[in-house]
């Protein structure tokens, strides 16, 4: 047995010490595997991981999904998805827009506006920016617990429209650096409905599942009423108390539960370059209450 595992903050997660790929025995991958539901978040640090050891390791956690943006997948490993903002190699320090941020992505938890999102996810550091480019976490299972009770009453049983919306256009912006490809190939994705609060189909706690990048209306209600609703639960659940922060170092790896946790991507300077690799667990059921 080689790794250990400490908490990673007072919010939520766990950081994973001795992690090497070359040495996990049965023992270790066992308890990974049971460590990210009971965790939320895994950090390692300081791995030197090539496309292969990434799909390898995302194996001691379930089956590695292909994610359905195609327009995001690393050439030659399509279990592999690149996320880099910003256009580098063409702006330069006092250019225009150079100051600007890019790659911020808002509060989510991974595909939900598909019919049964990701189990999780393997967020791998390449290259870091100087500065910002951080990536929030937050607890779904914790924020649902802290609810005070009326709203908890006022929720149950209510079920939210998921789509990619919006954030379509900042898939096709991600997609136009030139680490991927053809933009025009994102689909697009039908609505979905999943419930405002699910069991977790592991560990049968409740989660909130708001995902708010994603979440457009709850079924039912009138807009004004559903806005508020959704204003009013993320902001209770995006208070800093349940949130952590990563400052990210290249050879970081987070590991996610997604049917758990939800993210968010601070941005970055568009002169600085950010090249983060993932890889998708798939999911493969519907999320209920
Ligand atoms: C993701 C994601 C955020 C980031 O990989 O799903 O939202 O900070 N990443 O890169
Ligand atoms: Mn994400």
């Amino acid at each position: 047995m080689t790794i250990e595992f400490a908490p990673l903050c007072d919010a939520l997660g766990a950081e994973v010490r001795g992690l090497d790929l070359k040495r996990l025995d049965d023992a270790d991958r066992a308890r990974l595997a049971k460590a990210l539901p009971e965790n939320g978040v895994l950090l390692a640090r300081g791995l030197d991981l090539t496309p292969e050891d990434h799909v390898t390791l995302t194996r001691v956690f379930g089956d590695p999904d292909i994610h359905p943006i195609e327009a995001i997948r690393l050439e030659g490993h399509p279990e592999v998805i690149v996320l880099a903002a910003g256009r580098f190699d063409q702006i330069r320090e006092g250019d225009p827009g150079a100051e600007d941020l890019v790659g911020q992505i808002s509060w989510h938890s991974d595909l939900t506006y598909t019919a049964f999102p990701s189990r999780g996810a393997l967020l791998y550091a390449r290259t870091i920016p100087p500065e910002g480019g951080q990536t929030g976490f937050i607890d779904l299972a914790n924020v649902y617990d802290a609810l005070p009770d009326g709203l908890k009453q006022r929720i149950e049983g209510l079920e939210v429209v998921h789509s990619l919306g919006p954030l379509q256009q900042a898939i096709h912006q991600a997609a136009s650096t030139d680490y991927a490809r053809d933009p025009a190939t994102v689909p697009d994705f039908e609505p979905v409905v999943h419930p405002l609060v699910h069991r977790h189909p592991e560990t049968g706690r409740r989660v909130l599942d708001i995902s708010p990048a994603f979440a457009q209306s709850i079924v039912g209600l009138e807009e004004d009423e559903s806005a508020e609703l959704l204003r009013e639960l993320r902001e209770f659940a995006t208070q800093r108390r349940f949130s952590y922060f990563h400052p990210w170092q290249v050879g970081d790896l987070i590991i996610w539960d997604n049917w758990r946790t939800m993210h968010v991507a601070t941005g970055h300077k568009r002169r600085h370059r950010r090249v983060m690799h993932r890889t998708t667990l798939r999911g493969g059921v519907a999320l209920s209450a």
